[in-house]
């Protein structure tokens, strides 16, 4: 009789664990739903929520960055962006996809800190900034009214996306 009660009691305060356990799945899951909405709804003109789908560069500005490629980048990028041996190609899914999610700033900041690899310092920002206009372009992103800047922190504001949102 002592060991069925005890039984019983298990068995139930399971039934109450498992309650809880779906309560907290609901309230996740509502907590979700908000958050969704807080980015929805600040998409209109906030910077964070740009992305490279916006014309965030000027056509000027890709037709400027082209020659910056093909001095410090083609050799091992390729003219065609299309890449060979260890340099990856910047064109297409393989490259887009590999920055889904992340923000120009990053990207940025990767051409910055490692790129040409022999020597990094020799492409300026604003040649950088014109590079990343370029590769903007080559991977058929649109062209807009507002130069891309070459500023870290503003192009960190501007997302990056393999597909048109
Ligand atoms: C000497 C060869 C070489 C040159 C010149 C060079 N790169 Fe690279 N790049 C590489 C290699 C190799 C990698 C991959 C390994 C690494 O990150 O070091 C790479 C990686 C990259 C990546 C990361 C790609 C990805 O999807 O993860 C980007 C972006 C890039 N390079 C841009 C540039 C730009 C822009 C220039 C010119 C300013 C440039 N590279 C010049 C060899 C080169």
């Amino acid at each position: 009789m002592q060991r069925h009660t005890t039984h019983t009691r298990r068995r139930s305060s399971r039934g109450l664990s498992l309650i809880a356990a779906l309560g907290m799945v609901a309230a996740l899951a509502a907590g979700v739903g908000i958050v969704g909405q807080v980015v929805v709804a600040g998409s209109g003109a906030t910077r964070q929520t740009r992305s490279n789908w916006d014309g965030i560069y000027t056509e000027a500005q890709a037709r400027r960055g082209q020659p910056f490629y093909e001095a410090s980048c083609a050799e091992c990028h390729g003219s065609d962006l299309a890449g060979q041996e260890m340099a990856p190609g910047l064109l297409g899914g393989d490259f887009t996809w590999n920055w889904n999610g992340l923000t120009l700033g990053d990207l940025f900041e990767r051409i910055r800190v490692s790129m040409p690899q022999a020597d990094p310092n020799s492409v300026s920002r604003a040649e950088k900034a014109d590079i990343l206009a370029y590769l903007l372009q080559a991977n058929d992103f649109p062209a807009g009214d507002a130069e891309l800047a070459d500023r870290t922190s503003a192009l960190r504001g501007i997302s990056f996306l393999a597909e048109k949102p």
